[in-house]
């Protein structure tokens, strides 16, 4: 394959890097990517009370989602066999604002590997050039390391701290608001 084929990568051809793609999401992957959320302790994923429900439950939530126009979800793929490594997500889209708060998961078996970095650049690349965005933003548990990490690791600045925001584990912990400017990044 020639270094800038990209005929082999779904629509979103844009957004490949160096060792994976983007693609959007599709319901079939629902599954799988459901699956790497409930066996990440969810409730340190988010500080919305988690109720668990069944794939299909999921999938009719999801649907609903799919026709929002404020989110988009896709799935990260590695580009040498197109396995399926992880999700990631913009919601609250608001195209006055021009900002987008960012969600990401990576499977289980395919962390600290550097795809959440490279996936996170490509899809805040695409954000800032193609919707013309200003500001992308994140909100983490204070425990959660590699989230936090991660977030640093692309230049993320900490915004501010909601506190005792988070229940887990019989306690409550802060939450961290993170973000990026269109300016302070490479974009
Ligand atoms: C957060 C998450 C997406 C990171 O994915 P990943 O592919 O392992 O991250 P990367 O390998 O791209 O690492 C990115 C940076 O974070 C650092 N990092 C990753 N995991 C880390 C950890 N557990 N502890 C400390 N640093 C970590 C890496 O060293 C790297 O920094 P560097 O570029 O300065 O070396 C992954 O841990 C995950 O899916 N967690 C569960 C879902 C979740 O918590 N999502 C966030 C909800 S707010």
């Amino acid at each position: 394959m020639m270094k800038d084929d990209t005929s082999q990568f779904p629509t979103i051809a844009t957004l490949v890097g160096k060792e994976v793609y983007l693609r959007p999401m599709e319901s079939d992957d629902l599954k799988t990517t459901y699956g790497w959320f409930l066996v990440s302790d969810p409730q340190i994923q988010t500080c919305h009370q988690v109720t668990l429900t069944t794939p299909e439950e999921m999938a009719a939530r999801n649907k609903k989602r799919e026709q929002s126009s404020d989110r988009g979800d896709f799935i990260m793929a590695q580009k040498e066999d197109h396995k399926m490594v992880g999700k990631l997500s913009y919601f609250h889209l608001n195209m006055l604002n021009r900002s987008a708060e960012l969600g990401y998961i990576v499977a289980p078996g395919d962390r600290s590997r550097g795809y959440a970095k490279e996936g996170m650049w490509l899809l805040i690349r695409y954000l800032f050039k193609q919707l013309n965005l200003n500001k992308v933003y994140a909100q983490t548990a204070s425990f959660n390391k590699a989230s936090i990490a991660l977030l640093e690791s692309l230049d993320f600045k900490l915004d501010g701290t909601l506190r005792q925001h988070h229940y887990y584990n019989g306690d409550l912990y802060d939450d961290l608001l993170y973000s990026l400017l269109r300016f302070e990044s490479s974009f």
